[in-house]
Order: structure tokens, then sequence, then C-alpha cells
């Protein structure tokens, strides 16, 4: 029997909730394929500040590194909100991303059939569903860059810069590449080269590795159209290629037009497979500990997990076809449920068990 050591990161708000679904679907889908998980939880975020002082102990980086593999749920809420920018519970998040040398973000947004009623966008727009991978880079830009505060033309005044190296703009691009080869060989690069000259480095870094996928279509896209294109033709898009804050906010968008945020898993990764698994949505403060939580992100999550870390292809296919099963019989989390009668965060996860 194989045997995979997975690193939990439950974090803050609704993170151990979500966290604690995914780990009971993965231990029933190791039942039936035959995979022994053992599961290690690390203090992360505001949970660990409140024990450890700080948001990224030394024990939780090294417990990660030594894992085959690190499930994550969220950090961040209300009791940390006023900390210096380095104490916050946000910081550990892009402090493990950067240790674990996690560049690579995949966030895939499609639209499950059953939910095209809770997609917000018309009808029409949404008749052939969509299906996108956004590969957003995720240890550079303006969430690593230098940042201060100084005396400026106005007084004291606060600054964030944006920083991409070649070589960085071209590894992402690269996984963009390769991921777009094995889909619909459609890569949109989505910058803002009007403007920004990192984003001018960007195009041209992307242009000159097309040369090598001459069999993937290529396009450049300003990030102000791509936020209107996202939900004016949703379908044109295969895979995207984009900086770290830009992914941040485009999948975000994204996610809200498969019907919920609560809806879309991701994948970090180094050159390495193992990587780090983790919902796109935050810890949702407001209804921490309610078990109302929608809990498919997280889930997805593990199957992503599955998929890109072990290369356990059937047993991450059953969980995602059992998360369609559930969906296409009508059992919705209160935020897919629009004021219709909800099912709880361990209900959900109990549907999807009993289908894998
Ligand atoms: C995300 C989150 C994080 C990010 C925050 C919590 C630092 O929004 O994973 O999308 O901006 O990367
Ligand atoms: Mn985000």
């Amino acid at each position: 029997m194989k045997t995979y050591k997975i690193g939990l990161l439950r974090g803050d708000g609704i993170g151990p909730e979500i966290v604690d679904s995914a780990v009971r679907v993965l231990q029933a889908v190791g039942k039936k394929y035959n995979i022994e998980f053992t599961f290690t939880p690390y203090l992360i975020g505001g949970a660990a500040i409140d024990v450890c002082g700080e948001p990224l102990p030394k024990a939780t980086v090294d417990g990660c590194l030594a894992s085959d593999s690190v499930l994550l749920g969220a950090v961040g809420g209300p009791k940390w909100d006023n900390l210096a920018g380095d104490m916050r519970p946000e910081k550990a998040l892009l402090g493990i991303r950067a240790a674990m040398g996690l560049f690579t973000n995949l966030r895939p947004a499609k639209l499950y059939p059953a939910l095209k009623d809770e997609c917000p966008l018309r009808a029409d727009i949404v008749e052939n569903g969509f299906d996108i991978m956004i590969v957003r880079e995720l240890t550079g830009g303006i969430y690593f860059g230098e940042r201060g505060y100084r005396e400026g033309k106005y007084g004291q005044e606060a600054y964030d810069t944006e920083a991409y190296s070649k070589m960085e703009i071209e590894r992402i691009a690269r996984v963009a590449f390769e991921t777009a080869r094995k889909r619909g060989k459609k890569l949109t690069s989505i910058d803002k080269a009007n403007v920004l000259e990192t984003s001018r480095l960007w195009r041209k870094t992307v242009h000159e590795l097309a040369a090598e996928y001459p069999d993937v279509e290529v396009c450049d896209m300003l990030v102000d159209n791509a936020a209107m294109q996202l939900v004016r033709n949703p379908s044109q898009f295969d895979v995207i290629v984009t900086s770290n804050m830009f992914g941040d906010i485009l999948s975000d968008e994204a996610s809200q037009i498969t019907g919920s945020i609560g809806m879309l898993p991701s994948a970090s990764l180094s050159d390495n497979k193992r990587g780090l698994y983790e919902p796109i949505h935050g810890s949702a403060p407001d209804i921490a500990g309610k078990n109302v939580a929608n809990p498919i992100a997280t889930i997805l999550s593990a199957a992503m997990m599955l998929l890109y870390a072990f290369d356990e292809k059937d047993a991450s296919e059953s969980i995602v076809s059992a998360v369609d099963k559930v969906l296409s019989e009508g059992y919705r989390t209160a935020d897919l449920a629009r004021g219709t009668a909800a099912i709880s965060t361990v209900e959900m996860t109990d549907k999807i068990i009993e289908r894998l």
C-alpha cells in the first residue's frame, strides 16, 4: 500500500472545518483505492500567532518541507487585522509559498453544468459553459517587492514596488504553455503593458517563448479588458497566464461566475509537483464555526493533490465526479442555495463521500 505524508495547515476562520472535510474525503477515497495517508497538523496564520507569537513558525516550514504534500485551509481574521504587516496572518501564506518555492498557482475555473442557474451571468452567455485554467505567478511581483514608508511630495507616503525578472516570467510562461498544450492549445497572457514596464518585459518574454510552442495559439490581453471579457464571454478563454496580483484579482472574478467562490480549488507548485493545495477563498470569519461553509473548493484541492502530487488519477477523478453528482442531485451549501434549503458543511461532505 502506498503511503503519503500530508501536512495540514488548517489556519483560521472556516479553515479548520473545510480542511477536516477534505481529510475525511481523502481517507474515504484512500480506502477505496488502497492509498494510505498520514496527516500532520502545523500551525499557521492567526492560530500560530495566538500560540507561538508569530504567523509562520519554523516548525511549520520544516514540517511542510518534510511532507509529501500540504493541504491548507485559509488564514486571517479581524482578531489579527491591526498587527503590523510582517506579523499579519497573510504574511505566513506568502512566507510558506516562498519557502516551498511555489512559483506556480493553478486555479481552474469551470462551470459545472448543474450550477448554470447559480452563475450570475445571462443564460445565453454561459450556454456553452466555460473551462478556464488560470496560471498565476505566485512568488514574485508586487507581493514580494520592496515596500515601506518614506517622505514624499505630500508628506509621509507608503509604497509597494513590482519587479519581475526575465527568469521568473519565463518559468511561469513555460508552465502555462505546457498546460495549454495539454488542453485547448490557447493561451491568453494578461498584463498592463500600456503602462507597466514589468508588463512590457512580461509580454516580450512570452512572445519569445511562443516560438517554442508553435502548436499553441497565444494572444495578449490588457488586464482591464480581461476583467471585462471574463463576464462578457468567458468561454473565449482556455489557459490564462498572469502576474501574482492580476491573478489574485481575476481568479476571484472567475470564481464568482462558476456560481460561488466556494467552488474554486488551487494547486501551488514548485519544480516538483508535491506542492501545496488550497481553496482560493479566504477564511470567511463571519461564518466560521457555524458548519455552513462550502467545503467543495478544499475537497477539489485535495483532488488536485491526488492528481498532481501523487499521480493518483482514478482517486482524483472519483472525487471530482462525486462532487459533480452531488451538485446534479441539487444539494447546495448556503453560498449556492440562493435562499432555498441549504445543507451544512458536514452534510455536503457526507454526500460527497457517499458518492465516491
Ligand atoms: C489568495 C489570497 C491571498 C493572496 C492572501 C490571503 C494573501 O487572497 O490566495 O488568493 O492574495 O494570494
Ligand atoms: Mn485572493
